[in-house]
């Protein structure tokens, strides 16, 4: 069976151009003019660009006394509607668990997946079985470790143990992630707000100000040096980090940034709202910061500071969100937008001049195929590619609402955000797999996609850190002692 997508615009992440594209069974078979297949995919007047790669969501999470309220089935029904085809999810080992272990029931939990999906290993405790089975995780197709620096007494861990596992990252060819937060000043600040009788969803953000995330990202770089390991920072939400992150990069440091579509639209006004559940639905961290933040993180999209956009999908519902009232801390941290990220980039992005089309394919899908090393399986139009493609139609419009959203959730944190630019089909592996508001992708079709460990980036630096290594001077003479 092939399939033609006939009369559209191809956009890449160096390209725009006309063509047909000509698929066959799963991949892409032949790209140009005038080509000929068994159906046929009207794409006149619209943009033929790769899916959506989102790598970082976490369905079903266990987090904070409860589990995350999206799972694999919704979510990933989510994601195909708004134009992504692809999800890297955080495999999280409970304390003491094996990482195998864990990897079990993350395989079980995405047997529900409509899109292809993967997994980043969180290193949430350290000893030796960690240490063993970091092989084991790379052998199963996963290249990145996860390391939390905040959530002090439940996912966070030490300088010390993250130095270890950056080492042995550095070892087996992987790279780390940091989600970077100072969690022993937040514990801290926390528990002052908390008994001053700042107990509302906007002592959230004030217990995790941006100096607290820029610290924490300048650490998390030395550690790396250190260890000569590549860097993946997520949910870059403020100009200390990724202050940090550009002038590691300029020293020549493989150091990567990926803002969050929140952070870029979405204010720390939003936690003042008079409404609590408004308010509370919107915590997540690092919270959402201000305008000159918000800049901040556009400018790194369009210099090349900052690679990748991605959503954290981490949704609960407003009832789970209330486990927090009159205690903030013990509001479940996330939000979604896993169903949003490509319309809302594009719609503040391209539309208003900030990212030309091509950076935004590379910010959402291209940039962080390579970084992951599954390009060009993923995040490509090229013959052999996998024929994970959207028709995207710039004219089409909506109003956000949560009333006709995919995701499980009751509510939106763009509700009411008007987007013009849209995707009409998703194809997954060359299926049909959302049409006209309609998933038509089922439950399990999405697939694992093995990561391969030893990407360009972590062999050349491996190289220079072997170049540069120290090394013993050898000495002929040695002076005789008081001489
Ligand atoms: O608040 C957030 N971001 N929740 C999900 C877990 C994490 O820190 O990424
Ligand atoms: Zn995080
Ligand atoms: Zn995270
Ligand atoms: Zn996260």
């Amino acid at each position: 069976m092939t399939t033609v997508i006939k009369g559209g615009t191809v956009v890449t992440a160096d390209l725009t151009y006309k063509a047909d594209i000509l698929i066959d069974g799963e991949t892409i078979a032949a790209i140009g003019p005038d080509l000929e297949g068994d159906t046929v995919i009207d794409a006149s007047g619209a943009y033929v660009m790769p899916g959506g790669i989102d790598p970082h969501t976490h369905m079903e999470m266990p987090f904070m006394g409860t589990y995350a309220a999206e799972d694999f089935d919704t979510g990933t029904a989510a994601a195909l509607s708004g134009g992504t085809t692809m999800a890297v999810d955080f495999c999280l080992p409970s304390p003491g668990q094996g990482l195998i272990d864990a990897l079990q029931q993350w395989y079980q939990k995405a047997g529900k997946a409509r899109t292809d999906y993967s997994f980043h290993m969180a290193i949430t405790w350290w000893d030796r079985q960690v240490f063993d089975e970091m092989p084991k995780v790379v052998e199963q197709g996963i290249n990145t470790f996860k390391h939390f620096m905040a959530y002090k007494g439940a996912l966070m861990v030490n300088d010390d143990e993250m130095f270890a596992s950056f080492q042995r990252c550095a070892e087996l060819g992987a790279m780390p992630l940091v989600h970077a937060e100072n969690g022993d000043v937040v514990a801290s600040l926390q528990q002052r707000l908390m008994a001053e009788g700042n107990n509302g969803p906007e002592a959230h953000a004030f217990s995790r100000p941006p100096e607290v995330e820029g610290e924490a990202v300048n650490r998390a770089i030395m550690i790396a040096d250190q260890a000569g390991v590549p860097l993946y920072v997520v949910h870059v939400s403020c100009e200390q980090a990724h202050e940090a992150i550009r002038r590691a990069r300029a020293n020549g440091m493989r150091v990567y940034g990926e803002p969050l579509v929140q952070h870029l639209v979405l204010d720390e006004g939003e936690y003042f709202n008079a409404d609590w559940d408004y308010a509370a639905r919107r915590v997540m961290s690092p919270p959402f910061r201000n305008k000159k933040h918000q800049d901040s993180l556009w400018a790194g999209l369009a210099s090349g500071s900052l690679q990748v956009v991605a959503t954290d999908h981490c949704a609960f519902t407003t009832e789970q969100k209330r486990m927090g009232l009159g205690d903030f801390t013990k509001i479940p941290n996330g939000t979604g937008g896993l169903e949003d990220r490509l319309p809302v980039l594009w719609t503040r992005g391209v539309a208003t001049g900030r990212l030309t089309m091509n950076e935004f394919v590379a910010v959402t899908s291209t940039n962080i195929a390579k970084i992951l090393n599954i390009y060009p399986k993923k995040g490509a139009i090229l013959p052999g590619a996998d024929a994970d493609l959207i028709v995207w139609d710039p004219t089409a419009t909506k109003t956000i609402a949560a009333s006709r959203q995919k995701s499980i959730i009751d509510y939106n944190v763009f509700e009411g955000v008007e987007v013009t630019g849209l995707p009409t089909i998703t194809l997954s592996r060359g299926r049909i797999a959302w049409q006209d508001g309609e998933v038509l992708a089922e439950r399990g079709d999405g697939r694992f996609v093995e990561r391969p460990a030893g990407a360009p980036v972590n062999r050349a630096l491996s190289t220079w850190k072997e170049l540069t290594a120290p090394r013993r001077v050898e000495r002929s003479g040695i002076p005789a002692s008081g001489v």
